[in-house]
């Protein structure tokens, strides 16, 4: 097989560490020959790790994209904003796109995206990772093969764990909607995008609630603590958000070693990468990362920052068929996790996404119940990173198939996401019909 040659735009977490590492791993499928990335550290950290000639290093995506095509398709991990100008300047430029989600923060932009990928014949897929997991891969099939009849309800738990909240959307990249998106869009994309691939089914009416509840200045514990953690905090040692007790003692992570057959107290360093990559372009090292909370934004006192983005937010759907389903997201808790369970006229599955995976199968006629658990790693999606990786290479070499998660299909996602918001904001309820022809026309 000759390997597929990429270009990656953005190179930080997603971009160096997710995708470009794939390629690592399968040099037979794919080899990334260029890169865009301004940050000088992250540009010379990929190019080194892929051997990627001076010439072929550029400092921003507008200059790699105004060479001619130097490569067979591009990887664009940029910020949730810098989505939609490289993706359609990719698309012009004769590039097959896999685009990071959210495809877009506007839903105008989402909709000029989907227009211009297939006026264009390329493929754009949307890195939607979890429709790739072997867990909602047999959701997905239990839910269609009918084993559990006619779906009546269905209730989804997207649980953020407390210092997942804390790092992304408190103090880091996605606390501010005005920067980047709300949080319904950038968390929960992937929720409405799972349901309705699951359900096969399209909504047809929506409510919404959520606030920004507890990381407010107000709920700090004293009026004294400091605006940093680093800053001899008088609480620091009983907070479960303490950036040095996240990032530096791993007090969330202890789990693992039992997990990895490690003594409690074992130093967890090895083992750990992201959240902790997040701080200092990748340099784990913990004098690095002392420094980055004594200077940086993972430093600060969530009680302190400048988020807005709220942390929990409950979305009630009926879908055309008459099925209603909530979708529950919320920061606060004790482990990452999606959870749901779906109840239909023969069977009720009950079923958790996390490191220990279940789905429990129990039959109305027999009374019996299926288990189904299985180990499904620490990190990258339950395998669905990789996966999505490997089937967007896949679709390029067969050059006919469309990409489970192409820009068409992830439109709907993200409609869903966009009147959620709408919804919370106004109180209203969304008719979902009339606010997908709103979008398409407009
Ligand atoms: N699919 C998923 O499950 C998933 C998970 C996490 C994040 N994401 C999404 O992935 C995207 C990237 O997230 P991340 O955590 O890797 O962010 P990041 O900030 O680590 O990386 C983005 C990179 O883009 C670079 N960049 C900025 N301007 C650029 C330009 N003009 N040209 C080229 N590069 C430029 C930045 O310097 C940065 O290194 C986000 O949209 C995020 O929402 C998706």
């Amino acid at each position: 097989m000759t390997a597929l040659t990429l270009a990656a735009i953005g190179a930080g977490n997603r971009g160096a560490d997710v995708y470009a590492r794939y390629a690592l791993d399968h040099p037979n499928e794919a080899d990334y020959i260029a890169v865009a990335e301004p940050i000088s550290e992250r540009r010379e950290r990929l190019s080194v790790a892929h051997d990627i000639a001076p010439e072929m290093q550029f400092a921003s995506w507008e200059e790699l994209l105004s060479k001619p095509k130097l490569a067979d398709a591009v990887v664009i991990a940029t910020q949730d904003q810098e989505h939609t100008a490289p993706a359609l300047a990719a698309l012009r430029a004769g590039y097959d796109v896999l685009l990071e989600k959210p495809m877009a923060t506007t839903l105008a932009d989402c909709v000029a995206l989907v227009r211009a990928a297939e006026a264009a014949g390329r493929v754009l897929q949307i890195c939607h990772v979890l429709r790739y997991t072997d867990f909602f891969t047999q959701i997905y099939d239990i839910i269609q093969s009918g084993r559990l009849g006619d779906i009546i309800t269905v209730e989804h738990r997207e649980n953020v764990a407390y210092w997942h909240m804390a790092h992304s959307y408190v103090r880091g990249n996605w606390r501010r909607a005005d920067e980047t998106s709300p949080m319904i869009l950038a968390k929960c994309c992937h929720d409405f995008d799972i349901l309705y691939w699951v359900l096969g089914e399209k909504v047809s009416r929506l409510h919404s609630v959520g606030s920004l509840r507890h990381f407010r200045p107000e709920n700090a514990p004293r009026p004294d603590v400091p605006a940093r953690c680093t800053d001899g905090c008088p609480v620091e040692a009983e907070c479960p958000f303490s950036a040095p007790g996240i990032y530096l003692q791993h007090r969330p992570f202890r789990a693992v070693a039992g997990a990895l057959g490690l003594p409690p107290d074992a130093d967890l360093s090895p083992y750990l990468s992201w959240p902790l990559t997040t701080l200092a372009h990748g340099d784990t090292r913990p004098a690095t990362l002392r420094k980055a909370l004594e200077e940086g934004p993972y430093g600060r006192c969530v009680y302190h920052s400048d988020n807005d983005v709220v942390d929990h937010q409950v979305v009630m759907m009926e879908t055309e068929g008459g099925t209603s389903v909530t979708l529950f997201m919320h920061g606060h808790s004790h482990e990452q996790s999606r959870t749901m369970r779906y109840d239909g006229t023969r069977a009720t599955l009950e079923a958790k996404f996390a490191a220990h995976n279940e789905i429990l199968i129990h039959d109305h006629l027999t009374g019996e119940t299926e288990t189904r658990r299985w180990f499904g790693g620490l990190d990258g999606h339950g395998g669905g990173d990789h996966r999505l990786m490997a089937g967007f290479l896949q679709t390029l070499r067969d050059g006919t198939r469309a990409p489970l998660t192409d820009a068409r299909a992830a439109l709907e996602s993200h409609l869903l996401a966009f009147a959620a918001e709408d919804a919370r904001l106004t109180g209203g309820s969304v008719d979902m019909e009339a606010f997908r022809k709103r979008a398409l026309v407009s």
